[in-house]
């Protein structure tokens, strides 16, 4: 994910504030259902928590993305060629971006990532494990379509977007992202998108509510932000971690919620929660072989190969930006 956040692309007040986040805030607390878009759980408290999260016996996905990884090299290299350039959305993260390019030994590999320090650090990383691959940090928010830069103009395009982070949009935002991402590498390129499936609930949400509480401080360090960046006094210890499955819509939702009536000021904004009230925080869509490929239909991709981890729990597609034809 864009977990970090960036310097450069932030709007910031005469205080120092950043003025989407407290606009978001206010906004998302003013609803009948409270809710604070996922985005800004990813301060530098909150990014690093979640990589303890990935770490966890219980949050499985990370790990059994990087087995896939590690175990399909031959298929990648077989069905994505070698020469593309490789675009990531998001700085590559520590294991999974070097498996993928040892696969297939890229002409080139695109970081795009909103937070320009983090982008530049990864970048370099990523230079010295393959010094003969061209890099080219592309500091930009990839929910808007990007300018790639013109040393990769000619070449044929693999978009690379793993983890799931699909799954912590709306599917509207989803479809958006999915298109835009198109519009970004252009025709006859490919994306490679990790999707989290639909299991047993109990295993869901143990891996969003583990026994050591990590996940809870990751929910509950936004409730901290708050309170630190836009002059809040939420009462942290008045505040619960939930994490709900909500199978309708095949999600698991990440709750704060109330243990007792509380009232909470923030930017000079007074609101209230009853007790068992909450503040939705997150979104964290599983998906089937049929609802992922629908969704990546519905962004202008077509769904070219799937693999699975050995225990079945995580997939990740392989999907060509092909020309719609006409049809019924
Ligand atoms: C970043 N994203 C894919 C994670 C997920 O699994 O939805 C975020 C996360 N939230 C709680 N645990 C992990």
């Amino acid at each position: 994910m864009a977990a970090k956040q960036g310097m450069a692309l932030v709007q910031r007040d005469d205080d120092g504030v950043d003025r989407a986040f407290r606009e978001d805030v206010l906004a998302g607390l003013a609803q009948a259902q409270k809710a604070v878009p996922a985005r800004w759980l990813y301060d530098d408290a909150g990014s690093q928590l979640f990589e303890d999260i990935t770490r966890l016996p219980e949050y499985y996905p990370t790990r059994a993305e990087t087995e896939i990884l590690t175990e399909r090299g031959a298929e990648f290299a077989r069905l994505i060629g070698r020469a593309r350039a490789v675009v990531e959305f998001g700085s590559g993260s520590s294991v999974k971006t070097p498996l993928l390019l040892s696969a297939i030994e890229p002409a080139a590999y695109v970081p795009l990532d909103i937070a320009g320090d983090f982008l530049r650090a990864a970048a370099a990383e990523l230079s010295a494990k393959f010094p003969g691959l061209p890099v080219y940090p592309v500091e930009a928010d990839f929910m808007r379509r990007v300018e790639l830069p013109a040393a990769v103009a000619g070449m044929p395009k693999l978009g690379f977007f793993p983890g799931s982070t699909i799954g912590n949009m709306v599917a509207r935002t989803a479809v958006d992202l999915l298109r835009t991402m198109r519009a970004t590498l252009g025709e006859g390129s490919q994306l490679l998108i990790g999707m989290d499936l639909i299991k047993d609930p109990k295993i869901l949400t143990a891996a969003y509510d583990d026994a050591a509480g990590v996940t809870a401080e990751f929910n509950l360090n936004l409730a901290r932000r708050i309170n630190r960046e836009l002059d809040g006094d939420i009462p942290i210890d008045a505040l619960s971690h939930e994490a709900r499955w909500v199978d309708d819509y095949a999600r698991i939702e990440m709750h704060l919620v109330a243990r007792r009536d509380i009232t909470l000021t923030v930017s000079g904004k007074r609101f209230a929660l009853k007790k068992g009230e909450s503040i939705h925080t997150e979104n964290s869509h599983k998906f089937n072989r049929r609802t992922g490929n629908m969704l990546l239909l519905a962004g202008g991709w077509t769904p070219a190969k799937r693999w699975l981890d050995r225990e079945g729990r995580f997939s990740l597609v392989l999907a060509d930006a092909t020309i719609p034809r006409s049809a019924p």
